[in-house]
């Protein structure tokens, strides 16, 4: 680690009794997936009884922790024996977003109310696309299995989000959007007294709708909306309780970067995020870090030692050596400098490094060096 920068202790968050939640956040492709599961095969190996979420996971990555559908259920990891200390264990999940959603449904409404609404064209495909639903069916599975209480830890993998600010935002979102004025405006001529109230105005504008967005569609919504109606409450209700929850000490929050210049940008403004929303951040995974074997050899020193070798007709390999560390050292220097920016931005947010591997991550053996990396090397179990 560069000078200045704690180290984040994974092990001991991980062991932590009083944490429940570990959220992986971050900017597209920086190995929010990868992190996520690494961290339930440590967590197992330190004997806790640990469930992931993830969200999306490469197929080869899902199918060496025996996921082979989105089915929204936990499923136990079969891990050999060296993987799981006494007591400890894995399940996965891949998130079905519609899935969940529906689940939601069929929790508030009663049977016909919900059958109808699962039937609904509209609902479909809001379930299934609207922005923001993914990032809340995230979270409204978390609350879900924490309400289960099986397990000691839930570890939450989170969808790309063009933005940070998307997977904050969500769930609000999503509620503004459901109580918002068009669609109770769309809705109205269902509900009876709201269109008593707003007249000949709203039937000008649903006409008007219509034409636009064609008379079925707008059916699909008003019908919708009316028995949206009696779910929405309770589907408001549980995103403020899930937001709540993302607050409380309970949780830990991981704003998994890169060390390049946009990633460690965005990292910046996660962690600036999540402190005005009050969010608890434990740290930052600074992942596919590169390290040269000689750390006292600088790039320039390495240059000028090949430039001169080749001058005095030495060895070519030797040469070659040194210009491929020279080029190496380059990229150490120019992460370290990135990494130091970032510690001097946000002081005192410890951080775990992961160095790039030649290979993606997707079998347990790679993810369980990812996790030695992140704690404190290998365990023995
Ligand atoms: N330390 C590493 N060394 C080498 N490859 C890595 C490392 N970490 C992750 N990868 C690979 O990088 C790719 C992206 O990782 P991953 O899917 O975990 O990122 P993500 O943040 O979840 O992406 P997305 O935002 O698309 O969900 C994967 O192919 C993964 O195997
Ligand atoms: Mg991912």
């Amino acid at each position: 680690m560069s000078g200045g920068t704690d180290r984040l202790d994974v092990d001991a968050l991980l062991s932590d009794g009083a944490v429940r939640t570990v959220v992986c956040c971050g900017s597209g492709g920086v190995g929010k997936t990868t992190t996520a599961a690494a961290l339930g095969l440590r967590a197992a190996a330190l004997g806790r009884q640990a469930v992931v979420i993830t969200v999306d996971p490469a197929r080869r990555l899902a199918q060496s922790m025996g996921l082979s559908e989105l089915d929204n259920t936990p499923r136990p990891v079969e891990l050999p024996g060296s993987f799981a200390a006494p007591g400890g264990s894995l399940h996965a999940m891949m998130l079905d977003m519609k899935r969940t959603f529906d689940e939601i449904v069929e929790a508030h409404a009663a049977p016909e109310r919900a059958r109808e609404i699962l039937a609904n064209p509209f609902y479909r495909s809001l379930s299934s696309s609207f922005t923001g639903t993914q990032e809340y069916m995230a979270m409204e599975k978390l609350g879900q299995l924490r309400e289960d209480g099986d397990w000691d830890l839930i570890i939450v993998d989170t969808p790309p989000s063009r933005s940070a600010l998307d997977f904050l935002d969500a769930p609000e979102r999503l509620g503004r959007f459901l109580d918002g004025r068009l669609i109770r405006v769309l809705g109205a001529p269902a509900r009876t007294g709201a269109f008593r109230l707003l007249g000949a105005g709203v039937g000008m504008l649903t006409g008007m709708l219509s034409k636009i967005v064609g008379a079925q569609a707008l059916k699909d919504v008003q019908s919708f909306v009316a028995s949206f109606d009696a779910v929405f409450g309770g589907f408001q209700e549980r995103a403020e309780r899930t937001y709540r929850r993302l607050q409380d000490p309970g949780t830990a929050f991981l704003v998994v970067a890169v060390p390049e210049s946009d990633a460690v940008r965005e990292a910046a403004y996660f962690v600036e995020r999540l402190a005005a929303d009050s969010m608890p951040l434990a740290g930052m995974v600074m992942n596919r870090t590169h390290r040269t074997p000689v750390d006292g050899l600088s790039a320039e020193q390495a240059m000028a030692a090949c430039t001169e070798l080749e001058r005095q007709g030495g060895h070519p390999l030797a040469a070659a050596a040194l210009r491929l560390h020279a080029r190496a050292a380059g990229l150490r220097d120019r992460e370290a400098e990135l990494r130091g920016r970032l510690s001097a931005a946000h002081p005192g947010v410890p951080v775990a490094e992961v160095p790039a591997r030649t290979r993606d991550v997707h079998d347990l053996a790679a993810l369980r060096e990812v996790g030695d990396a992140l704690g404190g090397g290998p365990l023995t179990v």
